[in-house]
């Protein structure tokens, strides 16, 4: 059983940018297995012509929320308080754990006909969740949203979250982080309690830091701490952790999410659209802190297409710094890829031999990409997502020319139809 690409340009890691040429690429298992010389043994039973196609290492979104595909343009041009507590919230009461399943592969479906092979998502509903992602093939990190006061509050969440990790242990394409919501929704003694459980069961943490303003405020007014310095103290940072927009940090913040080796995961659009400016991603990097991109849930993105986010990333800093070179065409592919593989620890994010076969094949013969010019700044400015007509991950196909393999798209749109007018959020 194997996979070859023939002749296919691809882009491949060089430094801390990219190398492009005409390579093979051989897939095994699911594993990239040779690029150019073929494993002893190689006997593909595909072969993909890759002479007018494009491959990249697969997208990753290092932080979504895939059930709020169900949320999509239904709260807009709010501010981040009357979104989150009168918007967002009342509808998420409403949902029923079954809800969580259709929207998650809405959700799945678009990030794979859009390049992204891996997303890192905080849930409501983990086991719905994860039978999605069983299903479409992804690669997926997943981790149930948990919020408390004191030590032992809620426990019941956590060793639910536990529970629903165990039961799909088996899988290789899944794993676990903790997901503490955020320092305004988590109290000092529940952080502690959080970051007790991860080092315990040795698992990572993902959580939003220094999202807005008002949070930054409100931290401060309680804890007399920064959120980077508040989460800190309470032992996050003790575990490996993926810390979610930090659009308000200062440079010793900066310095603290440098020291403790937490991941940034950077959300342009979200952040922007909900007034919060956006993370300072050259001091970020400047700093030595790992960056990775993510879109955030569709509720405040609207979208879920890492193409728009690596343009948004790599505009806005050249933009509000009048720098062009502040954070680069290859900056921004970099952090939608192995940046966000780093975070999560996992084994993607760059064409490599015996790293996993993630891969997103865009096809060369589409207005965006003709010219091709530089094909690095052709992802970071001039691809949208459509070009994409091929996608692997785990050596699977899961999108042939522009089909879906594993998601049935009709039905998906059908079943969220029927949730959205029983949530009264379809106004066709
Ligand atoms: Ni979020």
């Amino acid at each position: 059983m194997g996979l070859l690409i023939r002749n296919t340009l691809a882009v491949l890691p060089n430094g801390n940018g990219h190398a492009v040429g005409r390579h093979d690429l051989c897939i095994e298992g699911d594993s990239i297995a040779g690029i150019d010389e073929a494993p002893e043994g190689f006997a593909p039973n595909e072969a993909i012509d890759g002479t007018r196609l494009l491959t990249i290492p697969g997208l990753v979104n290092a932080h979504t929320h895939a059930y709020m595909s169900l949320m999509r343009n239904a709260a807009d041009d709010l501010s981040f308080g009357d979104w989150l507590f009168g918007a967002v919230v009342p509808i998420e009461r409403r949902l029923e754990p079954e809800d969580s399943y259709w929207a998650s592969l809405l959700s799945q479906a678009e990030m794979i006909r859009s390049g992204t092979t891996c997303f890192n998502d905080m849930q409501m509903h983990v086991g719905q969740t994860s039978r999605a992602v069983l299903e479409s093939g992804m690669r997926a990190v997943i981790c149930r949203a948990l919020a408390g006061d004191t030590y032992d509050c809620d426990d019941q969440r956590i060793t639910e979250a536990l529970r629903e990790r165990d039961e799909f242990a088996g899988c290789g394409r899944l794993s676990f982080l903790l997901g503490p919501h955020a320092p305004y929704s988590c109290g000092p003694d529940y952080l502690r309690m959080v970051a007790d459980r991860a080092r315990e069961e040795g698992m990572g943490i993902h959580i939003h830091i220094a999202e807005s303003q008002g949070e930054s405020m409100r931290v401060w007014a309680r804890h007399h701490r920064t959120p980077v310095e508040y989460v800190r103290d309470a032992g996050i940072f003790d575990v490996p952790t993926v810390a979610a927009h930090c659009a308000r940090v200062s440079a010793s913040d900066r310095a603290i999410l440098a020291d403790h080796g937490v991941s940034v995961a950077t959300n342009p659009a979200s952040n922007m659209k909900l007034g919060n400016g956006f993370a300072p991603v050259p001091e970020l990097v400047e700093a030595g802190v790992n960056v990775c991109l993510g879109t955030d849930g569709a509720a405040s993105n609207n979208a879920q297409n890492m193409f728009r986010e690596m343009g948004l990333l790599a505009l806005v800093h050249k933009g509000a710094r009048e720098s062009p070179q502040c954070v680069s065409a290859d900056d921004a592919l970099r952090m939608a890829t192995r940046g966000g593989a780093r975070a999560l620890g996992l084994p993607c994010g760059s064409i490599e031999v015996g790293k996993r076969a993630d891969l997103a094949l865009l096809d060369l013969d589409t207005p965006s990409l003709t010219p091709l010019g530089d094909p690095v700044a052709a992802l970071s400015y001039a691809a949208n997502g459509s070009e994409v007509s091929t996608v692997i991950i785990d050596g699977k196909v899961v999108l042939r020319h522009r089909e879906l393999t594993t998601i049935d798209e009709e039905r998906v749109r059908f079943e969220v139809a029927r949730i959205c007018r029983r949530l009264g959020l379809d106004r066709t």
